[in-house]
């Protein structure tokens, strides 16, 4: 089949590319001219393991191809997927629509014959039928389907979960669009992967109340690992005895510093103002998005506690900065709210990441980065582990604890064995685990 793609963001550039290793003929389509001469480079522009090898092979095979035309792309094109961004708006917390109405209107303009429109972006209900709206007043005898079919891969682990999803949504309102949909997702269902065909409208709030669910399930497991630290067992523990009952299942039950990231945050306040808009009340959705603000903030109270109250003058390290391990993302990082607060009571911050460090230096003022974790905690007062990369994880504890001023860890991703840390000498606070 061939393809278009509209956005080489993390879902456009995920999706375009695995199309292409599939066997079609996918062309990408970026506004942003320089992004789209450094792809044609094999330059990406985000860190995602193993997607630059796809990148090149199938940019190499002439299946996979960059340009700032709409028009070019859209040429013969069985398939449309509008992939571009739906930040949220400014004060408003509903997801700014402004990129997918535009890429809407463009598509309507170049297009030929028949082309099924796909929106893969995360978009609010109804959104579907708006883009129907949009290409049928500009084109009112062109012959289109839209269809909604919502991406659910993590950053850090996108290539597998596109090409090895547990399920596929479609959302389709008519017969073209599910023989194609059909075709270009072949390949999943020989391999027995579960289709979901349902209506675009329910595809849209799969979406969304997927993310909510997930976000829900952490928020719960973190509360619960207050509990564990005040009665004195281990979340850990607990996390698995409750996760082998197959209806509550292991993932996502790992206790933290709170969800972050380009995703969580922002698809749960979304989904709220949808809600709003109906004029229904998600009281869980609700709870989860004002405990995980609330604990980021909190999470620099537990670097207080554990140096004895006061922070001023004293210089906390920071190992790990993006929202979580394998990404160079930095939004809605739990890292920010922890070291703007830390800054504010006073403290010196030392930071280290082994690939966020030049996202976080654009948002993060007066934090001396460094690329060696030793260099990072030399004379520090404590250290805090915020995002578990694996190489932070192997770091030497001996090492670390002898490059410090004091013996003092804060590990909010229990990334370390508390035993182990204790064995290196030092005085450990983690996150449910007695006190
Ligand atoms: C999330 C979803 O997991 C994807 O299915 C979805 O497609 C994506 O959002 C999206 O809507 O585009 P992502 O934001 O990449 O993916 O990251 P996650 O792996 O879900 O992690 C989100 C946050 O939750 C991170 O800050 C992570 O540290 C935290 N988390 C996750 C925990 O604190 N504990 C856990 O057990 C799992």
């Amino acid at each position: 089949m061939k393809i278009a793609v509209i956005g080489t963001g993390y879902v456009g550039l995920v999706s375009g590319t695995c199309f292409a290793e599939w066997g079609n003929t996918v062309v990408c389509v970026d506004k942003n001219a320089e992004k789209i001469a450094q792809l044609k480079q094999g330059k990406l522009p985000i860190y995602e393991p193993g997607l630059e090898k796809l990148v090149l092979r199938n940019h190499a095979t002439g299946r996979l191809v960059f340009t700032t035309s709409i028009t070019e792309a859209m040429a013969g094109a069985d398939v449309v997927f509008i992939a571009v961004g739906t930040p949220p708006r400014p004060g408003h917390g509903d997801a700014d629509l402004s990129f997918v109405y535009g890429a809407a209107k463009e598509i309507a303009q170049a297009m030929e014959n028949h082309a099924v429109v796909v929106v893969k972006s995360t978009v609010p209900v109804g959104t579907g039928d708006a883009v129907e709206k949009i290409i049928a007043t500009i084109r009112p005898k062109g012959s289109f389907s839209v269809a909604s079919n919502p991406e659910f891969l993590r950053e850090g682990s996108a290539i597998d979960d596109f090409l090895f999803p547990d399920r596929v949504v479609i959302g389709i309102e008519d017969d073209v669009a599910r023989e194609k949909m059909a075709v270009l997702y072949g390949p999943l269902a020989d391999a027995k992967t579960p289709i979901v065909i349902t209506q675009r409208r329910a595809a849209e709030l799969i979406k969304y109340a997927s993310n909510a669910f997930l976000a829900t399930k952490i928020t719960f497991i973190n509360e619960l690992a207050d509990l564990c630290e005040q009665v004195g067992t281990d979340v850990g523990e607990l996390a698995l005895g409750i996760g082998l009952d197959h209806r509550i299942g292991r993932a996502f039950l790992k206790a933290g510093p709170g969800y972050g990231g380009s995703c969580f945050p922002k698809d749960t306040l979304a989904l709220l103002r949808t809600a709003q808009d109906y004029g229904v009340a998600l009281r869980v959705v609700e709870e989860t998005v004002a405990a995980n603000e609330a604990r980021k903030r909190r999470m620099a109270l537990k670097v207080l506690d554990a140096v004895g109250g006061d922070v001023d003058g004293l210089t906390i390290a920071v190992l790990g900065l993006t929202f979580k391990p394998d990404t160079d993302d930095m939004r809605e990082a739990p890292s920010l709210a922890l070291i703007e607060t830390l800054q504010r009571f006073g403290a010196n911050i030392q930071a280290h990441d082994p690939v966020g460090m030049e996202n976080a230096a654009r948002i993060l003022e007066n934090v001396a980065m460094f690329d060696d974790p030793y260099e990072c905690v030399r004379n520090a007062d404590a250290v805090v582990v915020v995002t578990e990369w694996e190489s932070i994880r192997q770091l030497d504890l001996y090492r670390l604890k002898q490059a410090m001023r004091s013996a003092i860890m804060i590990d909010l991703r229990n990334a370390f064995g508390r035993g182990a840390a204790q064995a290196a000498g030092f005085h450990v606070t983690s996150i449910g685990q007695p006190v």
